[in-house]
């Protein structure tokens, strides 16, 4: 009998060791999830041969990684953002139909009961700023206007803070809004141009973004997350493409098609038709729901 064959660990079999000693795990994903994950990480300790330290220090960041975790703070979605996987799952999972709007990570400042507003509503409650205007259409694939879609977007402030992270410097729900279209699938509403900001980058994320000579700026967006019945939901941003960081942004959420035009623009009348001082940001940008049966595999 062969050393494996008795169950014995060596250097060349331990992938079908492991593996084998799995073969009574009651649910057939689990198995075939833990197959692939112990073949991928036995083929990377192999070719990295990492020493004891090394392989202790790993252990540690993972360990530090679970220590910054609270109620508030998700160290290991960070992580996750940061390596790459966040999109890459969220790309498996939201494969649309040619025509509808991309995806893209829905990040951890999103708040549950935003109020509904009026449309037209300016969602900058401190008049910190400069400001914008935000219109588009919410369209199905055929281009045809959806009424009834709800939109519920969130954006940082001009300094690059979301409300949830100043409490008692910004006002509740500063910066965030729900509406919902009618018959012609418009929005607009009124907020401020937002800022680049680095993700929360004084824990473990933060150090292993240094060691690795990246910066922990995400390029300035707006967040939407578009739900119509029928239709698949949307989670989203769109992005300013004159953002320094838009083509380096730490956790990799930028696509081409999410890139927005921010036009600078000098009209008094809108301007005073706004309730805006001077001149303010234009940004117009049109969203395309897959109807629940059009996913693509
Ligand atoms: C955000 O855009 O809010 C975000 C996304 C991923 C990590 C941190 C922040
Ligand atoms: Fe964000």
């Amino acid at each position: 009998m062969e050393a494996h064959e008795k169950g014995f660990f060596t250097e060349e079999n331990s992938v079908e060791v492991v593996t084998g000693r799995n073969r009574n795990a009651k649910n057939e994903r689990l198995k075939q999830i833990m197959e692939v994950v112990t073949r991928k990480l036995h083929e990377a300790v192999k070719e990295i041969e990492p020493t004891q330290e090394e392989w202790m220090d790993a252990i540690l960041f993972l360990t530090r990684t679970g220590q910054m975790c609270n109620e508030w703070r998700q160290e290991f979605i960070l992580l996750s953002d940061t390596l790459g996987v966040s999109m890459l799952v969220d790309a498996i999972n939201n494969r649309k139909p040619s025509g509808a709007s991309e995806s893209t990570v829905l990040g951890p400042f999103h708040v549950k009961d935003a109020p509904e507003l009026e449309m037209g509503a300016n969602i900058c409650l401190d008049q910190k700023g400069e400001d914008m205007v935000i219109s588009g259409r919410i369209l199905d694939t055929d281009g045809k206007p959806i009424e009834g879609a709800v939109l519920d977007v969130w954006q940082a402030n001009d300094e690059g803070f979301y409300d949830v992270q100043q409490l008692g410097i910004q006002p509740a729900f500063n910066l965030r809004g729900v509406f919902r279209t009618v018959g012609d699938g418009r929005f607009w509403f009124r907020a401020v141009k937002p800022k680049y900001y680095p993700i929360p980058n004084d824990g473990p994320v933060g150090q292993m973004l240094e060691h690795l000579g990246r910066h922990p700026y995400r390029p300035a967006h707006l967040h939407y997350i578009i739900k119509a019945e029928g239709f698949e939901t949307l989670i989203t941003h769109i992005f300013d493409p004159d953002d320094p960081y838009i083509y380096s942004d730490a956790v990799f959420g930028v696509k081409e098609s999410l890139l927005a035009e921010f036009k600078h623009t000098h009209d008094p009348a809108r301007a005073m038709d706004y309730g805006f001082k001077t001149d303010f940001w234009d940004v117009e940008h049109d969203f395309v729901l897959a109807r629940v049966a059009e996913r693509s595999s």
